[in-house]
Order: C-alpha cells, then sequence, then structure tokens
C-alpha cells in the first residue's frame, strides 16, 4: 500500500479469471455533423489502454464503465457510448464497455440502487477516470464501498504528477492561466499564488484583471461581479501575476485591430497580441516547471490563434517540466502538434484544477475507503 493510503492494481491481489469494472473517462470530443457522431480525438481512450492491459495480461476480464456528454439521466442516443465502443473494439479487443452511466438518474445522485446494479457480479473495481475523479457519483465513488478497489495507472500518475507540482515545486515555477472566466478557476488562482513564483494570465479572463487595473476594454467580454476579486488579488500578489501588454481583437466596426492595454469603445479583445505573446515565452523559457491550463486566446479562429500558438510553442520548448491541464489546451497542443513534446498532458479539465486547489479528490478519497486500502 502506497503512504497516501490510495490501494494500487498490486494491492488487487490475484485477478485472473476475475472480472474487474474499470470506471475510465472517456467523455471524448465527437463530430456531430455527419449522420454517426465521429471521435474527433480518442487520447482519453489511448490513455486508458496501460490500465486495461495490466489487467488483461494478467487474466482479468474487463469491464469499462464511462460517462459521455450531460444527458439528463435518461437514454438519449446522441450521447450514446458506441462510437468510444467501436474505437474501444479496436485497441483491445474483448473488452466490455457498458453504456453511458449518465443514462441512469442514480449516477450523478450517487444512488445506492445504482451502485448496487453497477458492482452486480463484479469482483474487483479500478477508477482510472481521472477526468471524472472530482465528482461524486456513483460509478466514481460507489464501487469502493463493496469491493476491493485500486487506483489505475492512467489515475496514478495524473496524482503524482498534479500534486508534485503542488507540494514539491521546482523554482522558478510559472502558472499560465487562460479560458474565458475568472470565476471558475478563483480556488485555483488562490492555491496557485501559494506556490508559484509567477502567475501568467491570457484568455478573455486577462479582461476582469485590467478592467480592476481602471482600464477601458471597450466591449471585451468579462466578469463584473469579479472585478473586485481581482483587485484584491493584483494588491496582495501583483508583483507576481504577469497581465498582457497588449490585445489583439476587432475594433468598433469589426474589422482586426492591435491594442494595447486600453481598449477603445466598441473594441473588442480576442487574443493576446504579440508583445504579450513574447512576454509571456520569456517567463515559460526560464521555468524550472509549468502548469499552463486554458488558451490565451479564441484559438480556434486563424486571426486569434496566435497567442495561444505562440505559448504552446514556449511551453513545447521549455527545458523545465512542463504540465497542461484542460481541455482546451491540450486540444490546442493537439492542434498545433505539440502535444508530444510536454512531460504531461492531463486528461482532466476540473478535476487537474480542483486536485490542485484542494489536493484531493472525491474519487480518491473513496478508493482510501476501499474494504483492501
Ligand atoms: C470532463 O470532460 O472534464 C470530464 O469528463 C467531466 O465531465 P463533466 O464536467 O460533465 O462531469
Amino acid at each position: 500500500m502506497a503512504s497516501d493510503g490510495i490501494p494500487r492494481l498490486d494491492d488487487l491481489g490475484d485477478v485472473a479469471g476475475r472480472r474487474v469494472l474499470v470506471r475510465c473517462d472517456f467523455n471524448v470530443p465527437l463530430d456531430r455533423s455527419g449522420e454517426q457522431p465521429t471521435i474527433i480525438d480518442d487520447f482519453r481512450i489511448r490513455a486508458a489502454l496501460p490500465t486495461i492491459e495490466w489487467l488483461t495480461s494478467r487474466g482479468a476480464s474487463v469491464v469499462c464503465a464511462s460517462h459521455l456528454g450531460r444527458p439528463k439521466g435518461s437514454p438519449d442516443p446522441a450521447f450514446s457510448l458506441a462510437p468510444v465502443r467501436e474505437r474501444l473494439a479496436e485497441l483491445a479487443p474483448g473488452v466490455e464497455l457498458l453504456e453511458n452511466v449518465r443514462f441512469s438518474p442514480g449516477e450523478t445522485s450517487n444512488d445506492a440502487g445504482f451502485v448496487a446494479e453497477l458492482v452486480d457480479g463484479v469482483d474487483a473495481f479500478v477508477n482510472d477516470a481521472f477526468g471524472a475523479s472530482h465528482r461524486a457519483h456513483a460509478s466514481v465513488v460507489g464501487p469502493p464501498a463493496h469491493l476491493p478497489s485500486a487506483m489505475g495507472l492512467l489515475l496514478q500518475r495524473e496524482v503524482e504528477v498534479l500534486l508534485g507540482l503542488r507540494d514539491r515545486p521546482k523554482r522558478p515555477f510559472v502558472a499560465v492561466l487562460g479560458g474565458a472566466k475568472i470565476s471558475d478557476k478563483l480556488g485555483v488562482v488562490d492555491a496557485l499564488l501559494g506556490v508559484v513564483d509567477r502567475l501568467v494570465i491570457g484568455g478573455a479572463m486577462c479582461f476582469t484583471f485590467l478592467a480592476a487595473q481602471g482600464k477601458p476594454i471597450g466591449d471585451s467580454l468579462f466578469e463584473p461581479d469579479q472585478v473586485d476579486t481581482c483587485r484584491g488579488l493584483l494588491d496582495q500578489h501583483g508583483d507576481r501575476i504577469v497581465l498582457p501588454e497588449d490585445i489583439v481583437g476587432v475594433d468598433s466596426t469589426g474589422a482586426y485591430a492591435t491594442f494595447g492595454t486600453r481598449l477603445p469603445d466598441g473594441a473588442k479583445g480576442f487574443d493576446i497580441g504579440p508583445g504579450s505573446a513574447a512576454a509571456f515565452s520569456d517567463e515559460i523559457a526560464e521555468a524550472r516547471m509549468v502548469f499552463w491550463n486554458g488558451p490565451m486566446g479564441m484559438f480556434e479562429d486563424e486571426r486569434f490563434a496566435a497567442g495561444t500558438r505562440t505559448v504552446a510553442e514556449a511551453v513545447a520548448a521549455c527545458r523545465g517540466f512542463t504540465v497542461v491541464g484542460g481541455g482546451d489546451s491540450a486540444a490546442a497542443l493537439a492542434q498545433f502538434r505539440l502535444d508530444d513534446e510536454v512531460d504531461h498532458v492531463s486528461t482532466g479539465g476540473g478535476a487537474s484544477l480542483e486536485l490542485l486547489e484542494l489536493g484531493d479528490l472525491p474519487g480518491l478519497a473513496a478508493l482510501r475507503g476501499a474494504p483492501n486500502a
């Protein structure tokens, strides 16, 4: 047993001939433009293979469970795991996959009856669904109360890497945060400010900080109710918070434009500017540890992709230990073909932020309570 009290795969004992339920996070992005949905990125499926192979090579029969999207607690063909089942059959023949656990209302309410259904006929449980381990849902926290359980190899690596950032930082440690809303990330911002040397902020959330500095931000997206909070963070930690020094977006006529940090009336910012991207890259280049979550701008639009691309390239080139978390930043890395150039791409979005913030997750706590723990 490891010192954190969470059982590992070895703690399951002999799995030969046993039926093992593996909770995975197969919540993959789907292209819904055709007749049948197709998988855009199978990263989360491939990430579960080492655990599945660990079990099958020792003679276990594996049945996987996952959610996909947010159906409303009843079967909905739009959220069927059928495309994932097809891909899984190619990658791991013979492995079963249950239908979307969120088709049952008992999943999100962690209903005892649904847990009983999940564990029926099963000998052991493995949680490898890092991306869902911040949810106290039936298929995540239920089975460890009934079955010998363990964390899978993917979950184990995620926990080691992310808690390593929190508890054993190498300095300088630079965190780069982007995305639309600061309100979603206040907890992790607080936690990161307790440990990082620099907190670099891009994405639409930077406009709430610029507004807190009293700068005009035109019609850019921002959160008026978070301005005071951002002002407080700047007052207390301003020497470590790095904000953009220029912005790219559109002017009041809708034409592409580059601004300083004061946007005229009617203008909208959609990306950090080239000066900011260069300054952010300098911070990243000097870091011995980097955590990046959230794009710097609306990178799906090529006109506003340069900031995210430059930051992605800087993270890829950094010689320190580099970790990227969050679906959007991972998708950006993949789009720029840089995903192999970072030390760890987390499969979790919300889960990676919550683990950094709190140092624990409901899915991990449940494993500590398993009968074999
Ligand atoms: C994710 O994609 O972040 C996880 O699969 C969790 O999905 P959820 O936010 O719908 O619980």
